[in-house]
């Protein structure tokens, strides 16, 4: 069960200062101490909360807080700021008001750090995703690059803002933020120049200088060193706790999320650069022929580089710092400035283009961070102004004078909203009421912006009237003016009272505030107000290259000058503030009053007086009274019967009658006692919180129950409709089902039916075919038997037929052999007694007869080997022998036909089959190739006519050799000529004899039994031509060289037979040496020749390839 929490739950002193008892002043500031000393330091007026600045970080604002504030009541938690917050988050969400957010406070008593809580909180509980998301980052990130140039370190605070922002956050109808848009309100330019002791220059120079890297420094032209610079103070430039080089990255960022383009943030260090380097520049006099003094630039170095920087000319700017044209009814006229006027022209630079840097750079978040999408939209506003400020010694000058103005007039808005429209209310409302006392400050203001007599309008007069116009004359205005005033205050007044007083002195005024009294030191006021930039300057800034520098100042633009004097920043101001409140009154208030404990800037100190102090000019006791004395709660009885009307049977759902006497029934059936709520005429007040929360409270319970209503309708009638769904679906399924079920049966049993026919019809044919096969088997069997009896009688029929013509035959013979012998024994005594051998004999001449002319047929070829069979077996022998005898005759009778050369042919091919037969395997290729003896055709070739003629006899062969080489078993072809008597070897080519060798001085030849065509011709010991050494040659016609060389030997009778050796190793005599000649088989098949190698001195190894 959820654990009911409540602000009175562990209250440390009282958490709303409408329940402090008793109430006075003490007893408040003790509260507040004691809550302080307790680390609370956020207490509630009602719906008002006061802060307590702590100076230090406190757990309070983790993201588990923001969860425990969400969407829980005001006062149902300890105070805090996320409860305002989450109050005005959510009016704003669910009941469609516009709401603002006021924060105020004393410089440094935290508004700047409120206003950011409060938007971290509503980023922290607003709706979520992409888009939403980056509004919400660039929204926040807003902050870091506006603190950065507008806040600074003061006396106060380090972390001052120098400038007044209001910012309204835009939402959607459900509550997430599309975008949002900041007003600034007059930024304290007057620190560009110069400081208050102990205080520094606008974060931004610090951070530039510590936290740039040395290359935009050096683009900016800038050094790191602060001393440099005229307008940084140097005496608090560096601040604890502040780390100026983080914060520059820390913007940088910031602006890149925001979406400034890098070329924008680099046009805006520039500016920046170029106020440091303006600051720089120096003035010296230089006299006059009339005079007077002129002032020159001393060191140009700073100028020459601002110059740079912004893309002015030099001479441009230098002259703007020399001369002033006053333009006066289309009259020019051209005065030079003096040394002081320079200084002031300078500075009046510096602080107007710094300022409206600022300016624009809040014109350029808006532009990123205004909403995209144009519905309406409901709006949350901040606002962080400069707190009410008073410096000692009556230091306070124009700007002190402008914020308290506007403290002033929130002070006012504050008053209108609680405590004046709380009490008019009242009366509208006809509720009894006792007045309750207060101060209005309404007086004041008028003091200050009354059109006719107001301060701000007479410094206006006095700026704008002609004649010689000083801070002395405003004085004496207002002291003319003002002088009766309650609230205004001058040592020149004509109220003694002041005469004599000197905490005031002469040149000073004071007012008193409702904050208290404020020394206001006149000097400057209509220098400030009238704010006065001479019109060469801006013309030489519009001359500017530097696009930006352009934009910041359009009145220097030459085609739109203007005479007009533009309006005075006292007058701009009071026409801002206005805009302002009246934005503020259409929104719902929402208030945080900040409280600065202690004056030293550190944690746990509590000075009463300082407390008090602004407690006291706060009005914040008056307004708890207010708060007491009235109602806590208002609305009209409407919304209220509307809000709560499910609390009573007789309202809920409708009430019929009036609303208020519905709430009427309403309260009295809820039993609120009578006294904690009146009736007004158009609203019921309730007194107090509590009552409002036990009434939200039963709200919530019955809305829950309501809640449970709802939903178990809702879930009954989603159970009935799915139910019927169900049901329905159930019906048509079911059908469906048995649908389906019906046609499975239908198929099987239709099926089943086809099996059972199919099985009957199959049997039954089996039964007609096997009554079939039966009767068939009968016929065959019938068919067969009788087959087989047919056969047997056949059989029977046919051996008694055999056995009848053998018998018949039998009867022949006999009948033969007995009638032979009868024509024998009848005819013997007719024939002699050796008839019978020449009957033999004439039947074998008959017989052989008849064998001869059947051999008749064979023909004369000798190839052919044809013979008929033999016909008797008788005639084997000379079968045979007369086949031979026949064949040798018809190879006679072919032989007698040869010519002389062919029969010479025949015996040189027979020689040649005596000689290789059998013996060398080159043999039975060169049987069919025809001896031609002259294969160069040496007799008709012309190319060897020479050698021809050198022949004695007539050439034998005639060819081509190859003579070995001993050297490397290489051959060179030779042309080889045989005649009767000699062989020659001539050169191929020219046909010169090289060797004539008589045929009897060759002793024999040598060949290989392989296929080769390599043959030695050896030479006879001693004879005459040995010395040349034998010859060891190849040729293609091998064998028919030495059939030839063999035949010339045997038919010449005058000398021996040539020997012809066959083996496969023989000896070759070269010269001196024997080499041995040996052939392998199967050796490197290079092509179908053999190919001879020398293997060594003695060795020629021939391989020869494998037949
Ligand atoms: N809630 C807080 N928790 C912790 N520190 C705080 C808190 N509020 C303020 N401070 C501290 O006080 C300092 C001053 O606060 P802040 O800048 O908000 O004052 P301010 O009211 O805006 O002053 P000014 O009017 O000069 O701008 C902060 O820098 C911070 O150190
Ligand atoms: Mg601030």
């Amino acid at each position: 069960m959820e654990v009911k929490t409540s602000l009175l739950d562990n209250m440390i002193g009282v958490g709303d200062m409408v329940l402090l008892e008793p109430l006075n002043e003490d007893s408040f500031i003790m509260n507040l101490r004691n809550r302080f000393d307790h680390n609370e330091i956020y207490t509630y007026i009602g719906s008002v909360v006061i802060s307590m600045n702590p100076y230090r970080s406190l757990p309070i604002y983790t993201p588990q807080k923001v969860e425990e504030y969400r969407n829980r009541n005001f006062y149902e938690l300890s105070p805090h700021i996320y409860a305002l917050a989450d109050e005005a988050y959510r009016s704003l969400r669910d009941q469609d008001k516009d709401q603002c957010i006021l924060i105020t406070g004393e410089s440094g008593a935290g508004k700047t750090e409120a206003s950011k809580l409060v938007m971290s909180y509503v980023a922290a509980v607003c709706g979520k995703g992409q888009e939403v998301n980056k509004v919400k980052e660039q929204l926040l990130q807003s902050n870091p690059v506006l603190e950065a140039f507008g806040n600074a370190k003061t006396m106060r605070n380090d972390n001052s803002s120098r400038f007044g922002k209001y910012m309204d956050i835009e939402f959607d109808f459900k509550g997430d933020p599309l975008g949002g848009v900041i007003s600034n309100y007059l930024l304290e330019k007057s620190r560009v120049c110069k400081q208050p002791r102990g205080e520094r220059n606008f974060h931004i120079f610090y951070q530039l200088l510590s936290g740039a890297s040395d290359d935009t420094l050096m683009k900016l032209k800038l050094d790191r060193d602060f001393s440099k610079y005229n307008y940084l103070s140097l005496d608090s430039a560096n601040v604890n706790g502040l780390d100026d080089a983080a914060s520059f990255r820390t913007v940088r960022n910031a602006m890149q999320i925001v979406g400034f383009m890098e070329a924008e943030v680099q046009s805006v260090l520039e500016l920046v650069a170029a106020v440091l380097k303006l600051g720089n520049i120096e003035f010296k006099p230089e006299s006059r022929v009339n005079g007077f003094d002129e002032s020159r630039v001393k060191d140009k170095n700073d100028l020459k580089e601002m110059c740079e920087l912004l893309g002015i000319e030099q001479s441009v700017l230098e002259r703007a710092f020399s001369y002033r044209t006053v333009e006066a009814k289309m009259e020019k006229m051209s005065t030079t400035l003096n040394v002081a006027q320079a200084y002031y022209a300078r500075d009046a630079l510096a602080k107007n283009l710094y300022s409206r840097l600022f300016s624009w750079l809040v014109t350029r978040i808006n532009e990123s961070i205004k909403a995209q999408a144009k519905t309406r939209h409901k709006v949350m506003g901040v606002l962080d102004i400069y707190g009410f400020e008073i410096f000692e010694e009556g230091d306070n000058s124009f700007e002190q004078f402008i914020i308290n103005y506007c403290n002033e007039k929130l002070q006012q808005i504050f008053i209108e909203l609680t405590l004046r429209e709380e009490q008019e209310e009242y009366i509208r409302e006809d509720i009894e009421w006792t007045n309750i006392e207060y101060f209005n400050n309404a007086v004041i203001c008028d003091l200050i912006e009354n059109n006719q007599n107001g301060i701000l309008a007479m410094l206006d007069e006095e700026c704008l009237r002609p004649g010689t116009v000083t801070d002395d004359t405003f004085l004496d205005k207002l002291n003319t003016i003002c002088a009766e005033h309650q609230h205004f205050e001058s040592r020149l007044n004509k109220n003694s009272k002041f005469l004599t007083d000197h905490s005031l002195p002469h040149s000073c005024f004071r007012i008193q505030h409702y904050a208290g009294k404020v020394l206001y030191r006149v000097e400057g006021f209509v220098d400030k107000n009238n704010d006065l930039l001479y019109r060469d300057l801006s013309q030489a800034m519009y001359k500017a290259t530097h696009s930006l520098m352009r934009q910041l100042f359009p009145e220097g633009n030459p085609a739109k000058v203007n005479l007009k004097r533009p309006p005075t920043a006292g007058f701009q101001f009071k026409a801002s503030v206005g805009v302002l409140m009246k934005n503020l009154q259409t929104k719902n208030p929402n208030y945080i009053r900040c409280i600065k404990p202690n004056d030293k800037k550190v944690a746990h100190i509590f000075t009463d007086s300082l407390v008090c102090h602004q407690v006291r000019y706060l009005g914040l006791v008056e307004n708890v009274r207010v708060r007491r004395a009235g109602y806590a709660f208002r609305q009209p009885y409407e919304s209220c019967l509307e809000r709560y009307k499910m609390l009573c049977k007789k309202t809920w759902p409708h009430w019929r009658g009036p609303a208020r006497d519905g709430v009427e029934v309403l309260l009295t059936d809820c039993s609120v006692p009578t006294e904690e709520f009146a009736y007004g005429r158009s609203k019921i007040f309730i007194r107090n919180p509590r009552t409002l929360f036990t009434l939200e409270e039963r709200r919530r319970a019955c809305l829950e129950d309501l809640a449970t209503l709802i939903q178990k309708i809702y879930r009954g009638w989603k159970s009935r409709t799915h139910f019927l769904l169900l049901k329905k679906s159930q019906v048509v399924v079911a059908a469906w089902y048995r649908r389906y079920a019906q046609q499975n049966k239908y198929q099987k049993i239709k099926s089943a039916t086809l099996v059972m026919q199919s099985f009957i019809r199959g049997w039954k044919a089996r039964n007609i075919l096997r009554q079939l096969k039966y009767e068939k088997r009968c016929k065959e069997a019938v068919t067969t038997i009788a087959a087989y009896w047919h056969g047997t009688q056949a059989r029977r029929e046919l051996r008694r037929l055999k056995e009848e013509a053998r018998r018949k035959h039998a009867v022949a013979i006999i009948w033969a052999y007995w009638l032979g012998l009868q024509v024998r024994r009848e005819y013997r005594k007719f024939f002699r007694a050796n008839a019978g051998k020449k009957i033999y004999d004439f039947t074998i001449q008959r017989i052989m007869q008849k064998y001869f002319l059947g051999l008749k047929t064979t023909t004369m070829s000798p190839m052919d080997n044809s013979w008929p069979a033999k016909p008797y077996g008788f005639l084997e022998g000379a079968h045979t022998q007369l086949r031979r005898i026949f064949h040798l005759w018809r190879c006679k009778k072919y032989r007698g036909q040869f010519t002389e050369e062919k029969k010479a042919v025949y015996e040189e091919k027979l020689e040649a089959s005596e000689i290789f037969k059998d013996k060398k395997a080159l043999y039975p290729s060169s049987v069919s190739q025809p001896f031609k003896g002259d294969y160069l055709e040496i007799q008709k070739n012309p190319k060897y006519q020479k050698l021809n003629s050198a022949m004695e006899e007539k050439v034998l062969l005639a060819d081509l050799v190859n003579k070995i080489n001993r050297a490397n078993g290489k051959g060179s072809p030779r042309l080889f000529l045989l005649t009767k008597s000699n062989f020659v070897l001539a050169d191929q080519k020219t046909g010169q004899v090289k060797a004539s060798v008589p045929l009897p001085d060759l002793a024999s030849v040598s060949v290989s039994t392989q296929s080769d065509g390599f043959f030695a011709l050896k030479l006879k010991e001693g004879s005459a031509s040995a010395s040349k050494g034998d010859f060891l040659l190849s040729s293609e016609h091998l064998i028919e060289i030495i059939t030839k060389l063999h035949r010339i030997g045997t038919t010449a009778a005058d000398r021996d037979q040539i020997n012809i050796d066959i083996s496969d190793e023989f000896l070759v005599q070269f010269k001196q040496d024997k080499v041995c000649v040996k052939f392998i088989q199967g050796g490197p098949k290079n092509g179908n020749s053999a190919a001879c190698k020398r293997k060594n001195n003695r060795l020629l190894e021939v391989s020869v390839p494998s037949p």
